[in-house]
């Protein structure tokens, strides 16, 4: 048997010396993200591009790994170099640390706060729905109301519930209808009815005023303390917000609610709001989500996930979430739960996955969801800061994301922690 001597060789010589360990690179078409460090040559990543020539199914991505190591930096870098290129950008920004990029990029700038200036109606049609059926709307309402009263209660909906819901808002679009169309009912018409259902309601799902009132009790308890308490001014009125909807963009600053117990719903609420607009194909979008952990466990959030991720390749939306590990959404599936199992999709659904630095025991546990060969396993403990380990399909890569010296400036998270005078 031939027995060859080990040979060590450095990663930048090993791509002459082993030419055929690495697959060929996607193809260069999009935005420049780095460079492929086994091929050393150009890494390009459109995910629009790349369902055209049937690499990618759908335009999901998820990005994850540990605190520092360069997640919010890429997705900064990415969303400025795709703005560039036309397409319309909204994130739901936790931290505010997308002010910058909204500079850059003269992105519209929201910033929810109780008692502040801009309210959303989560439950507007929206410009993108004028000349379309009634039917978007209303199946997009009720799963707004649903994912809210999910948030709220802490479990699913029940069939029934939802009846109820639906039911409410039929009863709302009568009225509105009869008031000329405008403007849309909002969560506290959808909170009184639920409390009150009238008799027309009762007898269009053929049961009585009082069983109706039994089966819409719990989600009406739920809406009624988000609306009347952390949503309150936020989310419980008409839309008083100035957004340029021909620009390119949109940043929702939720730093102000971020410690809320309802950070969750507000999050719902939001991206729900935003989901009027993603609806209008005239353009291709990225919703990014970061920090999106925080609400994972949250009945709520997952169900909205859900319904914006079926919809994205629909609707040319590319839907970004950031985590800081993966056991966040996968492993928990073992617990059991519904909502466990649900989140779960947030991996499985997206065919791009951009993973940064991770612990060994995280990068382990992660291998079978994330679908990793064993060196692939080893080797995300190792990446330094910027490195990620990329899956696009069935295309695997190692790319370290290169910023420019304005990058770097816009997505310096570090300058708290450096000595001042
Ligand atoms: N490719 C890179 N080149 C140079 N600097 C980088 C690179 N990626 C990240 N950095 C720097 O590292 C710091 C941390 O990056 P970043 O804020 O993206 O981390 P993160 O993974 O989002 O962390 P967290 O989970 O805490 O949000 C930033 O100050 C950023 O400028
Ligand atoms: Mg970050």
């Amino acid at each position: 048997m031939l027995r060859l001597p080990p040979m060590a060789v450095t990663t930048r010589h090993s791509a002459s010396a082993y030419p055929f360990q690495c697959q060929a690179g996607l193809p260069l078409t999009g935005p420049i993200i780095g460079q492929e460090v086994l091929g050393q040559g150009m890494f390009c990543y459109d995910p629009f591009c790349l369902y055209d020539t049937e690499t990618l199914l759908s335009p999901c991505m998820l990005v994850s790994g540990n605190k520092g190591y360069g997640k919010s930096a890429f997705v900064k870098a990415y969303l400025h170099r795709q703005c560039l290129a036309g397409k319309w950008l909204a994130i739901l920004d936790p931290k505010g640390e997308y002010l910058d990029l909204a500079e850059r990029d003269g992105l519209s700038v929201l910033s929810l706060r109780p008692g502040g200036p801009v309210r959303l109606n989560p439950l507007d049609a929206g410009p993108a729905f004028a000349g379309t059926g009634t039917e978007d709307v209303r199946g997009r309402r009720i799963g707004v109301v649903v994912a809210l009263a999910e948030s709220a209660v802490g479990q699913p909906v029940s069939s029934n519930e939802r009846s109820v819901v639906t039911s409410a808002l039929m009863e709302l679009e009568r009225r509105g209808g009869q008031r000329g169309g405008r403007p849309a009912p909002t969560l506290r018409h959808v909170m009184e009815l639920l409390m009150c259902p009238t008799d027309a309601m009762a007898a269009g799902l053929n049961t009585t005023g009082a069983e109706l009132a039994a089966d819409a009790k719990s989600v009406a308890r739920g809406l009624h303390r988000l609306v009347e308490g952390d949503l309150a001014g936020m989310f419980d009125g008409q839309s008083q917000a100035l957004v340029q909807w021909s620009g390119p963009g949109i940043v929702i600053d939720l730093s102000a609610v971020l410690q809320s117990p309802a950070f969750s719903a507000i999050l719902v609420c939001a991206g729900a709001w935003l989901a009027q607009v993603v609806a209008a194909k005239d353009r291709q979008r990225i919703i990014v989500v970061d920090e999106c952990w925080k609400a994972i466990r949250d009945a709520g959030f997952v169900a909205w996930g859900e319904e914006t991720q079926k919809l994205s390749r629909a609707y040319g939306v590319q839907f970004v979430t950031i985590v800081q590990r993966i056991s966040d959404l996968a492993a928990q599936a073992d617990d059991g739960t519904a909502t466990s199992k649900r989140a779960q999709g947030f991996v499985t659904e997206a065919e791009t996955k951009v993973t940064f630095n991770l612990g060994g025991g995280e990068a382990r546990a992660s291998r079978d969801v994330m679908d990793w060969t064993e060196s692939e396993a080893l080797l995300v403990p190792k990446l330094p800061r910027g490195r990620a380990l990329w899956r696009v399909g069935e295309h695997g890569a190692i790319v370290q994301t290169i910023l420019s010296a304005r990058d770097i400036a816009m997505c310096d998270s570090n300058q708290a922690m450096r000595s001042r005078p």
